[in-house]
């Protein structure tokens, strides 16, 4: 494999950097299973504030982040509605139903990224005790694709939520993404849902850690799920202070990383023998087919010339703050000799 490798698979493979590094050898730990860590104190009350909940609790990953908000949200033999595509759904090893005997109602989501607002109407069932009890809407932003979601769909699902008396939970895995795409503060994206999952290990580049957001009475609730399904750790403030330093330094520089995208869609879109995807990049993430079908073939080489990436029929390139505009260039050329 040629050096240096390109890992272009996902924004989870970045590394902490020094100063990332240096901010976790010097945190300050307690245990936080007694609530004792003040760095994971820091970080919750910084998420909440940023988000405009009450409350935000630490979780170790985006899916436990997400599990124990369904968990919290829903009871057996409750439904949530939710896209087929969602990572919840699709992602998560179908975690809501196997721990919380939680349906899930899958729909198809519009190529915009949202879930049709009638759709969602005509699946929420009524209160007769044929049915699951729907109690939940479960977005995504952005969602897997890479796609921003506005805030005023946001807003208009949170009011179809309140018709209809179902709470709202927003996988914002990559919320501050779609806030930089947006152009807006990220508390439009999160004030509209009754709770929102945040991970800090993604764009974001801490090394590990998600953060879930809600009311008071929401987090004591997510909290004892949390210890149920073993996420109650105990001197996290070494991870946390790293959560900390990524909200501090890596939130704008996202910026980077979908102009990145975009110069690579736009460079990529130059060989004739593959097409992009949705027309250009969505924010971190560029998609493309080829017109020859050889996705095997062409995974192969790439892989043999040191490019990383996901997926074959499309091809998903996500780009990152390891990576900058030179490592770029450097994929391009590499990719461009198979295409030549
Ligand atoms: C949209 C989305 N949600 C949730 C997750 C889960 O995060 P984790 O890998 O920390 O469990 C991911 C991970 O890639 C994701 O892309």
């Amino acid at each position: 494999m040629n050096e240096p490798v390109i890992d272009l698979r996902s924004d989870t493979v970045t590394r902490p950097c020094a100063n990332m590094m240096q901010a976790m050898q010097d945190a300050e730990m307690g245990d936080d299973v007694y609530g004792e860590d003040p760095t994971v104190n820091r970080l919750q009350s910084k998420v909440a504030r940023i988000s405009g909940h009450e409350d935000a609790l630490f979780f170790p990953s985006g899916t436990q982040s997400n599990l124990a908000a369904l968990l919290t949200h829903c009871n057996r033999a409750d439904e949530y509605i939710v896209a087929q595509t969602a990572h919840t759904y699709k992602y998560e090893g179908g975690g809501a139903a196997a721990l919380g005997g939680i349906q899930p109602q899958p729909m198809e989501r519009n190529p915009d990224g949202t879930l049709d607002p009638e759709r969602i109407q005509k699946l929420i069932k009524e209160d007769d005790f044929h049915f699951a009890r729907t109690r939940l809407v479960a977005l995504e932003n952005t969602t897997g694709d890479g796609m921003a979601v506005s805030a005023s769909y946001c807003q208009e699902i949170r009011q179809l939520c309140d018709r209809n008396g179902l709470a709202l939970h927003v996988d914002g895995a990559r919320i501050f993404n779609a806030a930089i795409k947006l152009k807006v503060d990220v508390v439009e994206l999160t004030r509209h849902f009754d709770s929102v999952s945040i991970c800090l290990s993604k764009g974001l580049g801490a090394p590990v850690g998600s953060v879930l957001a809600g009311s008071h009475e929401f987090i004591n609730n997510a909290r004892r799920w949390r210890k149920v399904v073993g996420g109650g750790m105990r001197q996290a403030g070494i991870i946390a202070a790293a959560g900390i330093y990524a909200l501090d330094h890596n939130v704008s520089r996202l910026s980077e990383d979908h102009a990145n995208a975009e110069y690579l869609a736009t460079k990529l879109s130059e060989f004739s023998d593959l097409s992009i995807e949705f027309g250009g990049a969505r924010t971190n993430m560029v998609f493309f087919r080829l017109k020859n079908g050889n996705h095997d073939e062409f995974a192969s080489y790439a892989e043999s010339k040191g490019v990383l990436f996901t997926g074959r029929d499309p091809v998903r390139l996500v780009t990152h703050k390891d990576l900058d505009k030179s490592d770029i260039d450097l994929a391009l050329e590499r990719l461009g000799e198979y295409f030549a």
